[in-house]
C-alpha cells in the first residue's frame, strides 16, 4: 500500500523523489509552475515548449532536475480538456496510473503530487481525493510474492504526499481516508484472485473471511459440508463432488448501530478453481480459471471495506466456495440437482457450474434475509467476455431502478457496467425435458450470458435483483495503466463499495 500525507505547503518544499504536475490542454503558467521555476529551473517554460508539451490526453514529460543537490524528476502530465465528466475522470484515472508507473519505472519511490481543479471534474474537494487515492493505490500494486529476482521487485512507488491549501485540508483529507479503504479493498481482492489456485482453495478463503470478520467486527457464519448437505443445497454439493475439499457457504454481516431500513445483499461465485469438469475446458481456457473466484473475493473485499466506512444500509455478503475438478465422484452431464428452494435442474455441461453454486446461495439469500435488493456478482460466462470484452461488466436485470442505481455507481467509481438483455422471449432456451430446467441455454437462442443470467432468476422469486457477470472484466485486462497486464482487477469492488454507500 502506498502511504498517503496531505500538508499544506508548496509542492517543491515537499522533500520527495518526484514532482507530479496535472496540466490540462493550453494550460497557463500558474503561479506554483513560475515560483517552482524561479526557484529551480529558470528555463522550465522553454522547455516545456521545447517538449511539445501542452497537456494533450496523451502528453508526458520527465525532466530530471537538482532540488537542495538531490536529482528528482519532475513528471508533467497532461489530462487533455474537458469533456463529459465521466469521461474527463477516466482519462485522469488512467493518467494518474500511468504517472504511477512511470515513477516507479524512473526508481523513485516517492512522489508529491498537487491535485488538479476539482471543478475540472464536477466532483467535490473531497470526492476527488477520494478518487485521486483509490487510483493511486490500485496502480501501485504488484503480485509479485513468487518473484525471486531482487531487481524485478525495487521499483516501487511507497509515499505520496498532497499539497493542499489550508482551506480545504480537511475535506482532502477525509477524501484520502476513504480512498484507502476503497484502494486497500480492491488490492485485496486481487491479491485472493492473484493467488495460485492450489493456495486459495475454499478452506483457505474461509480462513481470509474470518480473520478479515474478526478485525473489522463483521458477523459471521461458515457452513460446511454436513450443513450444506442438511439444507439440501444440491447445486453446491454437486459441483464440490470432484474434488477433495467440500464445499463452504461463506456469509458475512454488517449491521449500523442505527437500526438499517433497507438489506441488500451481495452474492459472488466463488470457484476456486475450474477445471470444466468433466465437461472439461481446453488448455488455453483453463489456464487462467484461478480467477473463477473473483466474484466471492469482491464481495470479500466489499465487506472488509463497508465495515470501516459504514454505510447506513444493512449488507449482507455471500459466498459459495468450491472447486470445480474431476474424479469419479464427479457430476456428470446427464445429471439431475435439486437445490436449496426445491427446483430442480438438468445438467447438460458440467462447465456450467457457477450457476449451480449462486442458485443455492441465491435462494438462501432471500428466505433467510429477506433482502430489499439481491445482486450476484460471477464470473460467468465466456459469452459476456465475447460480447462486451474486458472493459465493460455485464448488467442484467429487470428492475429499472436497480439498474439506475448501478449506472450511476458504475459511472462515479469507474468500475464500468453495460445493460444486456433479459426479458420472456429468452426464458424458454433453458427448458428442460427431464427437470424444471437445464444448465445451459439452447443452441437456437444462443446468448450465453444472457440465458445465465434467466437460470439465475428462479432463485430470487420477486426480490428486485441484479446480476453481474465480470468474466471478461476480472482478469487481465490489457492497457488500462492502473491495472496489471496478467493480473486481477478487482472488478465489482468498487462499484459495490459505492452501491452500498448510497443505495437509496
Ligand atoms: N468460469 C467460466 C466462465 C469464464 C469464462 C470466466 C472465461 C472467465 C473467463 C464458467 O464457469 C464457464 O465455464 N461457463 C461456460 C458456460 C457454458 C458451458 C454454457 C462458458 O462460458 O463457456
Ligand atoms: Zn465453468
Ligand atoms: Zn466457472
Amino acid at each position: 500500500m502506498v502511504s498517503i500525507k496531505v500538508v499544506n505547503k508548496k509542492l517543491f518544499e515537499i522533500e520527495a523523489d518526484a514532482y507530479g504536475f496535472i496540466l490540462s490542454e493550453g494550460f497557463n503558467f500558474s503561479k506554483q509552475l513560475k515560483e517552482f521555476a524561479t526557484n529551480f529551473f529558470p528555463d522550465l517554460q522553454k522547455l516545456i515548449k521545447k517538449g511539445n508539451f501542452i497537456g494533450k490526453k496523451s502528453d508526458l514529460l520527465i525532466l530530471p532536475i537538482t532540488v537542495n543537490n538531490k536529482i528528482v524528476h519532475c513528471f508533467f502530465v497532461g489530462i487533455g480538456t474537458k469533456e463529459d465528466s465521466a469521461i474527463t475522470m477516466e482519462h485522469y484515472r488512467r493518467v494518474l496510473g500511468r504517472l504511477v508507473k512511470q515513477v516507479a519505472n524512473y526508481n523513485c519511490h516517492s512522489l508529491a503530487l498537487q491535485l488538479p481543479p476539482h471543478s475540472f471534474f464536477s466532483l467535490s474537494v473531497e470526492e476527488l481525493a477520494e478518487q485521486t487515492v483509490t487510483i493511486l493505490d490500485m496502480a501501485a500494486y504488484q503480485f509479485d510474492d513468487y518473484i525471486t529476482d531482487a531487481d524485478r521487485k525495487k521499483n516501487k512507488l511507497t509515499e505520496v504526499v498532497l499539497c493542499a491549501e489550508e482551506k480545504n485540508k480537511k475535506e482532502i483529507e477525509k477524501g484520502v481516508k476513504i480512498g484507502e479503504v476503497i484502494g486497500t479493498a480492491v488490492n485485496e481482492a486481487r491479491h485472493l484472485i492473484d493467488l495460485p489456485p492450489s493456495t486459495v482453495t475454499p478452506e483457505y478463503f474461509v480462513e481470509k473471511a474470518k480473520t478479515i470478520a474478526k478485525e473489522y467486527g463483521l458477523g459471521i457464519t461458515v457452513f460446511e459440508k454436513k450443513q450444506i448437505e442438511s439444507f439440501g443445497m444440491g447445486g453446491l454439493l454437486a459441483v464440490s463432488r470432484g474434488s477433495d475439499i467440500g464445499p463452504r457457504l461463506v456469509i458475512l454481516e454488517y449491521k449500523p448501530k442505527k437500526k438499517a431500513s433497507q438489506t441488500i445483499a451481495f452474492v459472488g461465485k466463488g470457484i476456486t478453481f475450474d477445471s470444466g469438469g468433466l465437461s472439461l475446458k481446453s488448455p488455453i481456457h483453463m489456464e487462467s480459471m484461478k480467477d473463477d473466484m473473483s466474484g466471492a473475493a469482491a464481495v470479500l473485499a466489499t465487506m472488509k471495506a463497508l465495515a470501516q466506512l459504514k454505510p447506513s444500509a444493512q449488507i449482507v455478503g455471500l459466498m459459495p466456495l468450491a472447486e470445480n475438478l474431476i474424479d469419479s465422484k464427479s457430476i456428470k452431464p446427464g445429471d439431475i440437482v435439486q437445490f436449496y428452494n426445491g427446483k430442480t435442474a438438468e445438467i447438460k455441461n458440467t462447465d456450467a457450474e457457477g450457476r449451480l453454486i449462486l442458485a443455492d446461495a441465491l435462494a438462501y439469500a432471500v428466505k433467510k434475509y429477506k433482502p430489499d435488493v439481491i445482486i450476484d456478482i460471477a464470473t460467468l460466462t465466456g459469452a459476456c467476455s465475447y460480447s462486451l470484452g474486458p472493459f465493460y461488466t455485464g448488467l442484467f436485470s429487470q428492475h429499472d431502478d436497480v439498474v439506475d442505481q448501478i449506472y450511476q455507481a458504475a459511472s462515479y467509481s469507474g468500475d464500468r457496467v453495460w445493460r444486456l438483455p433479459m426479458g420472456e422471449d429468452y426464458k424458454q432456451a433453458i427448458r428442460s425435458v427431464v427437470a424444471d430446467i437445464c444448465n445451459i441455454g439452447s443452441k437456437k437462442i444462443m446468448a450465453g450470458a444472457t440465458t445465465a443470467a434467466h437460470f439465475l432468476q428462479h432463485f430470487v422469486e420477486d426480490t428486485p435483483w441484479a446480476h453481474l457477470d465480470i468474466a471478461g472484466t476480472a482478469f487481465d485486462v490489457p492497457n488500462i495503466s492502473y491495472y496489471q497486464e496478467g493480473g486481477a482487477t478487482g472488478a465489482g469492488v468498487r462499484l459495490l463499495i459505492e452501491l452500498a454507500m448510497n443505495w437509496q
